[in-house]
C-alpha cells in the first residue's frame, strides 16, 4: 500500500485521537502501585476511552483479548492484561490505542511501581532518550533510515539492544499501515520524509541481547535471555517545519519533560545525519 498523506483537516482529526491516547496514559499512570493488577489497569483505561465515545483498538485486534497492552520486566511487548498484580521493583510500559472517529492515535509509556533498580531506570530513561532522538531525526528531507540510525547508535553506546522483530508504523485510519519504521538502520536509506505522513516510533530496548521469543498464548513477547526490556512510543506527524509529536501532553511535559539529549556523542550524531 502506498504511504497515505493526511489532510488538514484529517491531521486535526488525528490530533484529537492522539490527545484521547495520551490523556488516557496520564490518567493510567496514577492508578501504578504495588498490587495493582494489569487487568484493573486494562479496566481504567477500557472505560476511560469508552467514555470518550472512542474504542481501544487492541481489542479483538487479530483476536487480542484486552484493551491494551500491558508488559512487565522482562516482556518486550504485547503484554495481555491480567490477575498478575505488580509489585515494588517492576517496570511496566502501557500501550495505549484509540480509535477516535475513525481516526487512530498510539503511544506507550514506561512506568515504575516504587522504586526501581539502577539498571531498570538506567535501561528505561536510554530507552527514553532513544526515542526522542529518533523524533528530532524526523523532517522532510529527512530519510526512514535517519530514524533507525539514531536509535541504534544510542543503544550501541549504551550497551543495550534494539529488538529488531517488531517496529514502528504509518497509522491513520488503520491502525498498522506503511511505511514499517525500523529501530536500527543507515543513514540516507529508506523514503524520504514528506509532510503529512504520521507514523509511530516504539523502540524496543533489551538490557541484554536483542533476541526474543512468544509466549505459547501467541501474543506476550519476552527477551530470550530473561532480560529487563523498555520500551516508549509516541505517534509523529512529518510537518513543514519539521515534526509534530501528536501523542505528546502538558502533563507529559510537566511529569517527565523532554528528556536530556544533549551530551556530546548526540550532538555529534545530529551533525552526521
Ligand atoms: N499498540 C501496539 C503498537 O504500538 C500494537 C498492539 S497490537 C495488539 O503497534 F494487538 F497487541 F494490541
Ligand atoms: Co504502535
Ligand atoms: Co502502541
Amino acid at each position: 500500500m502506498p504511504i497515505s498523506l493526511k489532510s488538514p483537516s484529517e491531521q486535526d482529526a488525528m490530533r484529537r485521537a492522539c490527545r484521547l491516547t495520551a490523556e488516557t496514559l496520564n490518567m493510567v499512570g496514577q492508578a501504578v502501585q504495588p498490587g495493582v493488577t494489569t487487568g484493573e489497569l486494562n479496566d481504567l483505561c477500557h472505560d476511560y476511552i469508552a467514555k470518550q465515545g472512542a474504542r481501544p483498538a487492541p481489542l479483538h485486534y487479530r483476536g487480542f483479548p484486552k484493551s491494551i497492552c500491558t508488559s512487565v520486566n522482562q516482556v518486550v511487548c504485547h503484554g495481555i492484561p491480567g490477575p498478575k498484580k505488580l509489585k515494588s521493583g517492576d517496570i511496566v510500559n502501557i500501550d495505549v490505542t484509540v480509535v477516535l472517529d475513525g481516526w487512530h492515535g498510539d503511544a506507550s509509556r514506561m512506568y515504575f511501581v516504587g522504586e526501581p533498580s539502577i539498571l531498570a531506570k538506567r535501561l528505561v530513561e536510554t530507552t527514553r532518550i532513544a526515542l526522542f532522538l529518533g523524533i528530532q531525526a524526523v523532517a522532510p528531507g529527512r530519510h526512514l533510515g535517519d530514524i533507525g540510525s539514531v536509535i541504534e547508535y544510542y543503544a550501541n553506546e549504551n550497551g543495550v539492544s534494539v529488538v529488531r522483530e517488531y517496529c514502528g508504523h504509518g497509522i491513520g485510519h488503520t491502525f498498522h499501515e506503511d511505511p514499517q519504521v525500523l529501530h536500527y538502520g543507515s543513514p540516507d536509506t529508506g523514503i524520504e520524509l514528506v509532510p503529512g505522513m504520521v507514523f509511530t516510533i516504539e523502540p524496543m530496548l533489551n538490557a541484554g541481547k536483542r533476541f526474543v521469543k512468544t509466549l505459547p498464548d501467541g501474543w506476550t513477547v519476552v527477551t530470550r535471555d530473561h532480560s529487563l526490556s523498555a520500551q516508549w512510543e509516541h505517534t509523529i506527524l512529518v510537518t513543514e517545519a519539521g515534526h509534530e509529536i501528536l501523542t505528546w501532553s502538558d502533563y507529559e511535559q510537566a511529569i517527565l519533560g523532554l528528556p536530556d539529549c544533549s551530551d556530546h556523542a548526540i550532538r555529534l550524531l545530529h551533525s552526521n545525519i
